[in-house]
């Protein structure tokens, strides 16, 4: 993510499925977060997998206490497929993995 030639963040895709489907990630500097910016530019990648490349499906997997990048997902659209129990060990503890996910289909019917 680039604000004003200024990196603030980044936007990772992992295709797979003989690239008919991808796994994304972000992250944003802290001290640009709150604005939308991350947001925008997940909606950018996601939009351009789907809609120009022709990709079948789009997913991301959340810390269960990542409340921001859950947020995020949702509000552009994004499902919850599922919570895997306490899967994860990170930061000293067992935390849950949630899947979030949005098909090609139900893009173009939300962007429309
Ligand atoms: C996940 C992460 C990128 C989210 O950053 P963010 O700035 O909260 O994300 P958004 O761009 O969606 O911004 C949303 C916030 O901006 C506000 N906002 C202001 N203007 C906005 C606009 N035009 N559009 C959308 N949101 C706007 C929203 O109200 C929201 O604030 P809230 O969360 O207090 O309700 C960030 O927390 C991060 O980098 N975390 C560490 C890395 C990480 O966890 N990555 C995820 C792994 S998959």
């Amino acid at each position: 993510m680039d604000l004003n030639g200024r990196l603030i963040g980044d936007v990772g895709v992992n295709r797979h499925d003989e690239g008919r489907q991808a796994e994304i990630g972000f992250t944003l500097a802290p001290r640009f977060q709150g604005g939308g910016y991350a947001s925008e530019a997940v909606r950018r990648v996601v939009g351009h997998l789907l809609a120009e490349e022709g990709l079948h499906r789009v997913h991301a997997s959340v810390d269960g206490r990542n409340d921001r990048s859950a947020r995020l997902l949702r509000r552009l659209g994004f499902r919850l497929e599922g919570r895997e129990i306490q899967s994860c060990w990170a930061k000293g503890e067992w935390t849950d993995d949630l899947r979030y996910a949005v098909l090609a289909s139900e893009w173009s019917r939300s962007s429309a």
